[in-house]
């Protein structure tokens, strides 16, 4: 029935005056927003007026189907109905009908179309509040036009029968859902009002203003409305999941049912992504993807696939869906992107896994700050952990220790080349940082960056020749050695604390990027010749992009800003030999 509900859904619409608008990217075009999470996003200025939908479609009315991304559920993936990666089938009115039509297409539709028993129907419509009135307007349509019996409509409140708006601002209003045996089937929205947002906290942060012509959105998911004419309990079984789910079952005999399921959906929502010009990185959309693509590789180690669970899939989906979506037909570039991304993070999280089944078999369970380190160390992301321990091991870490280690650190980390853990009590050991605790942890994060400052300080200070021979940081002190031939003047000591204070003071950001070595290396990021570096690199950076003062190859951690540092002090100044210098300093 994959084609068929399709066909039947536009043959509707089209017979009652609505043009058929193809799917717009996964990529919106509001920056306010990481991804296409409705049917109504490319239609926000049809609303407003701003855009004619007569002038270009031809008609007031559209209806399209849509690709999804929608990752607050991303959790629940793998039970019945939760998916990130969807399509949404929905009709729109700019101007053209109002609520009696939509509320009776969309009912006509679902018991005549698909033939689904009004006894199954309940609805629900908005009851009002502060800010917008109560949908009495909904309610009679459905109880005195449609004869829907009142114990089958209930009102809901905002957050159940109030949509949008999509990021920053735009078209929203209340809505009327229809649900199916208990299960939320259609969205009906009416554009009456349009929001922005106000500065001022917090409650209801939108400002509502009534919209000149109202308008019609509603949204219907498809792999989830394809469970009733098929008769399935779940998306999954249904016939948009049925090529990939049986390919993944064959791949992956003994795999449970779950795995297989979140197999499919991050398949999916990582082919679609990646064809739609998303390519992993560490923020935003290409981090979300990023994550999507780790668990899939964990999922292939967990159950021991040792085929390309997502190159085959991309082949299931490109044919089943490819009729469909032009920028899918050909997955070849999408696969690639995929085998970047999994080359560059198999061989860490190899070795996290190989860490955990140490941890595990030593101390039984994994504490927080293990969790911590797996990730810091081996770019093991916390929730891969959920996969790759038993539940009861798993339903024990402590996420909020987990969180407290991680602080505010970045969101994403891959393999610290060199770094060591474990076997002798120490939190973090990465042989330059050393920390027994929380506390001392903080402290050594904070002189770990107060050193890149320094380095930068003795450059511009004293010549660009000066390099790091080795540095050393404990909770008391920081310990740097570098190549100079003279002792430093008072003067210059003093200008060096100087420079790395006044950095301090403007409270920069210090964040990181990956990149491959040749590219570090080429941008003049500083990095070590006795150093051997992966092939893929990190690159801390202070400063704002575009007024970068300090680029190191470095695997953190690091603060956030640099104004977490504190007061930095140089204690001392020692001699190494001819051409080495040591400097010992402190932060406050
Ligand atoms: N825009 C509405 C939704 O996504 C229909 O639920």
């Amino acid at each position: 029935m994959f084609l068929e509900v399709r066909k039947k859904f536009f043959d509707f619409f089209k017979e009652r005056d609505h043009a058929i608008v193809p799917s717009s990217s996964l990529v919106p075009t509001d920056p306010s927003v990481l991804f296409t999470t409705a049917g109504m996003q490319q239609f926000k200025r049809y609303y407003t007026g701003e855009l004619n939908a007569e002038k270009d479609f031809g008609l007031k009315n559209a209806v399209s189907i849509q690709k999804c991304v929608r990752t607050s559920d991303i959790d629940e993936v793998g039970d019945e109905t939760h998916l990130t990666f969807f399509e949404m089938m929905g009709n729109f009115s700019f101007g053209g009908y109002w609520k009696e039509d939509a509320i009776r297409w969309g009912y006509e539709f679902l018991t005549e179309r698909l033939h689904i028993d009004p006894q199954r129907i309940h609805v629900s419509v908005f009851e009002g509040d502060a800010n917008t009135p109560k949908d009495e307007e909904s309610f009679r349509i459905w109880h005195n036009i449609m004869g829907l019996p009142k114990e089958k409509i209930a009102f809901g409140n905002r957050a159940d029968n109030f949509w949008g708006p999509t990021g920053s601002e735009g078209p929203c209003g209340p809505t009327t859902e229809i649900y199916v045996d208990n299960i939320e089937v259609w969205n009906i929205v009416f554009n009456e009002y349009y929001a922005v947002t106000k500065n001022v906290e917090p409650q209801n942060h939108f400002e509502y203003k009534k919209l000149e012509t109202p308008g019609v959105d509603t949204g219907m998911g498809f792999e989830r409305l394809l469970c009733m004419p098929e008769g399935k309990k779940s998306v999954y079984e249904t016939s948009a999941f049925k090529p990939l789910i049986d390919m993944l079952t064959q791949e992956a005999p003994e795999a449970s049912t779950r795995d297989i399921r979140i197999l499919a959906d991050h398949i999916r929502a990582g082919v679609f992504m990646i064809a739609d010009g998303i390519t992993p990185s560490n923020k935003d959309a290409g981090y979300v993807l990023r994550r999507i693509l780790r668990k899939i590789i964990g999922l292939k180690m967990k159950n021991d696939i040792h085929t390309d669970p997502f190159a085959l899939g991309a082949g299931v989906i490109s044919k089943q869906y490819g009729p469909l979506y032009a920028e899918i037909r050909s997955p070849k570039s999408v696969i690639h992107v995929w085998q970047e991304e999994s080359e560059k993070f198999g061989t860490s999280i190899q070795r996290g896994l190989l860490e955990v089944s140490r941890i595990v078999e030593k101390e039984k369970k994994i504490t927080g700050t293990d969790a911590f380190h797996l990730y810091e160390s081996f770019g093991l992301p916390f929730e891969l952990l959920r996969e790759v321990v038993e539940d009861d091991v798993y339903s024990k870490i402590s996420k909020s220790e987990f969180d407290e280690a991680f602080r505010k650190h970045q969101k994403t980390s891959r393999a610290g080349a060199g770094k060591k853990f474990g076997g002798h009590g120490l939190l973090l050991d990465t042989g330059e940082l050393k920390a027994g605790s929380e506390e001392e942890l903080k402290r050594v994060i904070r002189m770990h960056t107060a050193t890149h400052l320094l380095h930068r300080a003795l450059r511009k200070t004293l010549e660009e020749s000066v390099q790091q021979m080795g540095s050393d940081i404990t909770p008391e002190r920081l310990r740097f050695d570098f190549n100079f031939d003279r002792r430093l003047t008072n003067e210059e000591i003093a200008a060096i604390q100087q420079d790395v204070q006044e950095i301090i003071q403007r409270d920069l950001p210090v964040y990181f990027k990956e990149m491959s070595k040749e590219e570090a290396e080429e941008s003049g990021a500083l990095h070590f010749f006795k150093e051997k570096y992966p092939d893929i690199v990190k690159v801390y950076y202070i400063g704002t992009e575009g007024a970068v003062v300090s680029a190191e190859f470095c695997n953190g951690p690091h603060v956030q800003n640099t104004g977490e540092i504190g007061t930095f002090k140089i204690i001392k100044q020692e001699s190494l030999g001819k051409n080495t210098k040591r400097i010992r300093a402190i932060i406050e």
